[in-house]
């Protein structure tokens, strides 16, 4: 209620002192129910952070050797979010006495996924991607954590033509942003160079990719094939496929970067112009297997269970059945945040994104920690 300033002596008092019996009737006229509507910037929040989704297998089909696509369907009620293309879903399930997650790249496009088709590559390596390709069948109901990752095209950071540099099942990324330059949900070109051991390798038909801006060149270590390169990805290839306005994409193995890098130093790139994506923190190399104890507290819950020093504390919270959060799996994210109330423990510094106030008051990401000894820790609680 405005109070307008009178320019009569005395009347601005006299005003006042009605203005609380005038405030106090309009609160009492006003009924107590909650207001009904949503603002739509609430409704927007929700539609791209849904939180957990709960998706269904509904399709599994070999794409090569090693992989398998597997369709998910939204279960019923609920709906897939919208994302960029390049970005990644946690997919949960419990599987025996464990509750297993893993980070899996989209190969949908963004309108497919919002028309309810959202598929994944899965390459059979690993308890719960051998637990979903060969085990879980049809049917199968996994919570899906929120689109997340920032390896997708940004037009204020990366340039307009991207060379996509893949092997393996890193290739699932690039899929998706194909799938989107066709569709026109992104606006850049790309170049992808794939790495296989031999055609039976190859698990995507490159002619069923090739649109106008996307161009697809597969490179063979194992065999010689008409259509096809032989060797590997080397600075000669590299050269044919960058122009003047192209940034670097890699998601594949490790060594597979390293090579790749040197090889574009030789060609003088631009070190600023390559992203590549960041896998999962495995099992680490130790002298001696030892396990030691791990207690875990989750709000008011306390649990006790093994840690041997050569696994993640996340699969060790997994392994015993314990829903964790978790969502990238290799450090970088943040949202497994956990405070360490006892123990030591190693943490490998190319793994290492915490923030320096995070390592001075013992904060830690469980996804790329190991356990040095007896250790007590407080996780947050997986909201499913
Ligand atoms: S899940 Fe991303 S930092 Fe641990």
């Amino acid at each position: 209620m405005a109070f307008k300033k009178s320019d009569v002596p005395g009347e601005d008092i006299r005003l006042a002192m009605e203005m609380t019996a005038k405030r106090r009737k309009l609160i009492d006229e006003t009924p107590a129910t909650p207001l009904v509507y949503e603002y739509g910037v609430n409704r927007l929040a929700k539609a791209l952070h849904p939180g957990f989704v709960k998706a269904v297998i509904a399709d599994k089909t070999p794409s090569s050797a090693d992989c398998v696509k597997i369709s998910l369907k939204p279960a019923k009620g609920e709906e897939f979010p919208y994302f960029r293309a390049g970005q990644f879903v946690t997919l949960s399930c419990k599987a025996g006495d464990s509750f297993l997650s893993r980070p899996y790249s989209i190969i949908s496009s963004p309108k497919e996924a919002l028309a309810g088709k959202l598929e994944i590559m899965v390459q059979r390596k690993g308890i719960f991607s051998t637990f979903i390709t060969d085990e879980a069948p049809v049917g199968t109901e996994l919570w899906m954590g929120e689109p997340s990752g920032d390896f997708h095209h940004d037009s204020i950071r990366d340039r307009k033509h991207i060379l996509a540099i893949a092997g393996g099942s890193g290739v699932t990324p690039f899929l998706s942003m194909m799938k989107a330059i066709r569709e026109g949900s992104e606006d850049f070109r790309l170049t992808l160079i794939y790495g296989a051991r031999t055609r039976a390798h190859i698990p995507f038909d490159p002619e069923g990719f090739k649109s106008e801006g996307v161009d697809t060149v597969i490179v063979l270590s194992d065999e010689e094939a008409d259509g096809y390169r032989h060797g590997f990805i080397t600075a000669d290839l590299l050269k044919e496929c960058i122009d003047d306005d192209t940034s670097v994409f890699m998601c594949g193995p490790d060594a597979m970067y390293r090579f790749v890098r040197g090889e574009l130093q030789k060609l003088g790139f631009d070190q600023t112009l390559i992203r590549s994506e960041r896998n999962s923190v495995g099992d680490r190399e130790v002298d001696e297997i030892r396990v030691f104890k791990l207690i875990v507290h989750i709000r008011d819950a306390v649990y006790e269970l093994d840690a041997p020093n050569n696994e993640t504390l996340i699969t060790a919270l997994e392994r015993a059945g314990i829903p964790a959060v978790v969502r990238c799996r290799n450090g970088s994210c943040g949202f497994c945040h956990s405070r360490v109330v006892s123990g030591e423990y190693f943490v490998d510094a190319v793994n290492d994104f915490r923030r320096s106030a995070d390592k001075k008051f013992g904060y830690i990401h469980p996804c790329s920690t190991y356990a040095e000894s007896d250790m007590e820790i407080d996780i947050p609680i997986m909201d499913l």
